[in-house]
């Protein structure tokens, strides 16, 4: 038989060739690809699905069942759509220092109540895993800890105490005899995560990987790990900040639209139940530049607060610094703005930012982005009880969004006492609050909010 080429695949994206390229022309990234040796085994045996399968009828098929048991975390429980799958592999991914093995010594304390948990480390020796576990008061009889880094060496080690629950932190650091190449490179992360897939789907076991994210946020080595297991989760927020979100990428067995909101502290991640009410905790008052927003995150409603602050430049082009939200989206809302509303935004740089470290994704902020940027550039304030929600169009009109009873429930829930929301939205109202509804067809409505600084303290609310 003659002995396969050695090819050179690109580390970022999976793209392969059989020269050495500076540049891979599949996704751009420069001075990724490493030489490995093609894979030698017959493909069939190495997938995750059992080969020599007839076909079945639909109506006939018996569906196995599906067990999901609690995390014991009701924010992570919900991310995963109601618990983990028994036999599924979930890839946790984020970046270094933001949490990931603190939450599987949670949740490995929790879920070995009732089940044996084997936690296998590359990364860490068993002296730090057992310093980390008395910081988090971590006591199962039912955790193992396993410090290995190869393979083969797991997978004997999982034979022998068939666990139901099998963490691997990071994959990145698994390596398998059978490649030359190094750990943390396509190959060996491929190889290192298929073992854990096909041991799942066989064995019923289920899998928490543990991935490292590269520097431009995606998972470091092949992307082919997206597509190989069941959900990918993201752990994210700002590492000085306390604040983390976990969020569903992709996931086999639920939506992909929630979030997990958890809060770092001395004793380890603890669960935020109601986000809202810890976002806004510390507002300030009566500063002009500043709204809050009701947006959707999954089926919770959210509030969160707009900061914009409106200098004049000194630059030949203003400055656009957006955090937490779109940047072209903050730009079309701005450009809107400065067309119907005759605002000169041309002459000043625009700082946006949304705090605690959330990222808002729902067009809804739309509205609380123009109050914050009208209010940032009159320098004229909101009233403290005001929460907008809406999407702007380009005509500078105010669109309709959805769910718009449960965003009045909780902004009312929090003690907001006037909602600006879209005019058809507030027609299709039934929710009785305590809360005045204010409704506005374009974004010239939302001026007669605006108070000057003097008059804020009878401001309305
Ligand atoms: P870690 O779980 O090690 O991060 P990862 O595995 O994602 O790299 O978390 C590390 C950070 O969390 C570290 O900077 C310290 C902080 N931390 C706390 O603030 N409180 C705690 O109880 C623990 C265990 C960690
Ligand atoms: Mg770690």
């Amino acid at each position: 038989m003659k002995t396969p080429k050695n090819v050179f695949v690109c580390s970022a994206c999976g793209y392969q060739t059989i020269k050495w390229l500076g540049r891979c022309p599949d996704c751009g990234a420069w001075n990724t690809m490493e030489e490995t040796v093609p894979e030698v085994q017959a493909p069939a045996a190495r997938t995750a699905v059992k080969s020599g399968n007839a076909p079945v009828r639909l109506d006939k098929y018996e569906m196995p069942e599906y067990m999901r048991f609690a995390t014991g975390y009701r924010e992570l429980d919900r991310v995963l759509g109601g618990g983990l799958v028994n036999g599924s592999v979930v890839l946790i991914c984020g970046e270094p220092g933001i949490g990931k093995s603190t939450l599987l010594m949670q949740i490995s304390n929790s879920l070995g109540k009732e089940r044996k948990v084997l936690y296998v480390s590359g990364e860490e020796s068993c002296g730090q895993l057992k310093l980390r576990a008395g910081r988090l008061s971590v006591s199962s009889e039912n955790l193992y800890l396993l410090t290995e880094t190869n393979m083969e060496a797991v997978l004997a080690q999982c034979d022998a105490l068939k666990p139901d629950i099998l963490i691997v932190d990071s994959v990145q650091t698994m390596y398998s005899d059978r490649f030359t190449s190094v750990p943390g490179s396509i190959t060996q992360v491929r190889e290192a995560a298929l073992a854990c897939i096909t041991k799942a789907k066989n064995e019923g076991i289920s899998v928490l990987l543990v991935g490292h994210v590269n520097k431009e946020g995606g998972i470091s080595g092949p992307k082919v790990l997206e597509h190989m297991v069941d959900a990918v989760l993201y752990f994210e927020g700002e590492r000085r900040q306390s604040y983390r979100i976990i969020r569903a990428m992709k996931n086999r067995f639920g939506s992909t639209d929630e979030i997990g909101v958890f809060e770092m502290t001395d004793g380890g991640l603890a669960e935020v139940e109601n986000p809202s009410e810890t976002l806004i905790s510390d507002r300030p008052k009566n500063v002009s530049g500043n709204c809050a927003v009701c947006v959707m995150e999954g089926t919770r409603p959210l509030i969160a607060e707009i900061q914009a602050l409106v200098t004049p430049t000194s630059f030949a082009v203003p400055r656009r610094t957006v955090g937490g939200m779109d940047y072209n989206r903050a730009c079309l809302v701005i450009a809107v703005l400065e067309k119907r509303l005759g605002l000169k935004f041309y002459q000043n740089d625009i700082y946006l930012n949304v705090t605690g470290g959330l990222r808002l994704d729902d067009p809804s902020a739309d509205l609380g982005i123009a109050l914050a940027l009208i209010s940032g550039i009159t320098d004229k304030i909101l009233p403290d009880g005001l929460v907008a929600f809406g999407e702007i169009g380009l005509a500078g009109e105010c669109r309709a969004v959805s769910h718009s009873d449960q965003r009045i429930k909780e902004a009312a829930r929090l003690g907001f006492s006037h909602i600006v929301l879209p005019k058809k939205n507030e027609k299709k109202t039934l929710t009785k609050t305590g809360a005045a509804l204010c409704g506005v067809s374009a974004v010239y409505d939302t001026l007669r909010f605006l108070r000057g600084k003097d008059t804020a303290d009878e401001s309305g609310n």
